[in-house]
C-alpha cells in the first residue's frame, strides 16, 4: 500500500512545465497549466487529414506513431525539426520523403511501390504536395513539448482475469479450491464453498458464477462484464487497492494452509521463525512474484518492518501472510 500511493503521488508532477526564460529557481511549478509546446494550427490539422489515409496504417502508435492524434502529429512529427524545418520544406525530410527523395533510411513515403507524390499524380491521394509544401514554408519554429504526457499510457496495470491467473499460479491454487460444481437448468455453475474463501470469478466465464460477490470481487479488481454490460476500469483505483488487499491476504492464508501445496515453500525449504529461514523465504519470494532479485538490505528492511511486527512467539502464520500479500501489492506486481 505505502508503495503503491508513493507512485500514485509522483505523477501529477509530470504535469508541471517548465517556461522558457525562467531560471530553476524562480519557476513555479503549476499543475494543469496549458501545453507549452506550439499548439497544431488549423492548417497543420488539415494536412495531417490530407496525408492520414495513406499513412496511419503503419504509424499510429510508438514512437512514430504520428498519426495517432493531432498532439502526437503535432509533437512526434511537426516539432520535430529534423523532420520538418519551419519555412524550409526543401530541408525537411517529411517533404523528400513524399517526393521520393528521403536523405535518411528511407527514399519514400509510404513505403512500397510508389511514393505520395506519385500517389497523388495517379490520383489515389487528394491533398498535393505542393500544399504540404506551402505549409511547410508557412510554419514559424514549431517549439517542442518536453514534458512527458501524463495521459500517455505508459505503464498500465493486470487487469482483473490477469491478476487471479497470476495468483492461482504464483499461490497454488485452483478453481476447485474454492468452487464445487452446481448446476442450474441443466447449466454446470461455479458454486462457491464459502464467502469467507474470498472467491473470484469473472460472470462471462464457464462455468458463470452462482453467487454475486463472486462476481462483485471481480468488478473490484476492475475486471468487465459483456454479459452485464460493466466497463472494465484498469485505473489503481481505491476499490481496485482495497479488494486487492483483501484478496491477498486471505489467498496468501489459504495457501500456507493447502496441504501439499509447494508454490510458496518448496521441497526443502524451511517455514520457521528462524530469521536466517524467513530472509532466505523473502528473497526467493521476491523473485517468485516479481522476478526481482532483493537486495540483502531490502530483505532485511521488509524482515524488520513487516515480518516482524506481524510474528509471535508462537505463530509465524499471520507474519508470513503478511509478507506474501505485500509482494501482490508491490507496484512491481500490479503494473507493467
Ligand atoms: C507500409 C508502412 C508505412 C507507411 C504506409 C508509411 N510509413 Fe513512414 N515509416 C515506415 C517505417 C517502417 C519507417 C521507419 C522507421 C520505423 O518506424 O521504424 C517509417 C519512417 C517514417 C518517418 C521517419 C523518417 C526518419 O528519417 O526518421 C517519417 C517522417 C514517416 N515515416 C512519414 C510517413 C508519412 C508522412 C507517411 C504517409 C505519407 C508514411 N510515413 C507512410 C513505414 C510506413
Amino acid at each position: 500500500m505505502k508503495h503503491l500511493s508513493l507512485l500514485l503521488l509522483v505523477l501529477p508532477v509530470a504535469l508541471a512545465c517548465g517556461r522558457e526564460g525562467t531560471s530553476s529557481e524562480s519557476h513555479t511549478r503549476v499543475q494543469d497549466q496549458p501545453a507549452c509546446g506550439t499548439p497544431a494550427s488549423a492548417e497543420t490539422l488539415r494536412i495531417m487529414e490530407g496525408l492520414k489515409p495513406h499513412c496511419e496504417g503503419c504509424h499510429a502508435q510508438g514512437a512514430r506513431g504520428y498519426f495517432a492524434s493531432a498532439d502526437a502529429f503535432q509533437s512526434l512529427l511537426v516539432s520535430d525539426a529534423r523532420l520538418v524545418k519551419a519555412g524550409s520544406p526543401d530541408d525537411s525530410e517529411l517533404v523528400r520523403l513524399l517526393e521520393g527523395r528521403g536523405s535518411t533510411a528511407f527514399k519514400q513515403m509510404p513505403i512500397g511501390e510508389k511514393s505520395y507524390a506519385q500517389l497523388v499524380s495517379e490520383g489515389t491521394a487528394t491533398l498535393p504536395v505542393a500544399e504540404v509544401r506551402a505549409w511547410v514554408q508557412g510554419l514559424t519554429t514549431q517549439q517542442r513539448d518536453a514534458r512527458p504526457d501524463p495521459a500517455a499510457p505508459r505503464i498500465t496495470r493486470l487487469n482483473a482475469t490477469q491478476a487471479q491467473r497470476a495468483l492461482y499460479q504464483q499461490l497454488g491454487l485452483v478453481h476447485e479450491d474454492f468452487f464445487i460444481v452446481a448446476h442450474e437448468f441443466g447449466i454446470p455453475m461455479a458454486e462457491s464453498r464459502g464467502d469467507d474463501l474470498y472467491p473470484l470469478q469473472p460472470p462471462d466465464a464457464v462455468p458463470a458464477p452462482r453467487q454475486n460477490t463472486t462476481s462483485e470481487r471481480f468488478y473490484g479488481l476492475g475486471g468487465g462484464s459483456v454479459m452485464t454490460q460493466t466497463a472494465s476500469d484498469r485505473s489503481p483505483s481505491p476499490t481496485f487497492a482495497l479488494t486487492l488487499t483483501q484478496v491477498s491476504q486471505r489467498w496468501c492464508r489459504l495457501a500456507l494452509a493447502k496441504t501439499g501445496n509447494v508454490a510458496l515453500f518448496p521441497a526443502g525449504t524451511k517455514r520457521t521463525a528462524d530469521p536466517t529461514d524467513v530472509k532466505a523465504t523473502l528473497r526467493r519470494w521476491s523473485l517468485h512474484f516479481l522476478g526481482e532479485r532483493f537486495s540483502d538490505a531490502q530483505v532485511d528492511a521488509l524482515y524488520a518492518d513487516v515480518f516482524v511486527p506481524l510474528s509471535t512467539p508462537t505463530d509465524t502464520e499471520p507474519a508470513y501472510v503478511g509478507a506474501c500479500s505485500y509482494f501482490i501489492r508491490h507496484p512491481h506486481w500490479i503494473f507493467y
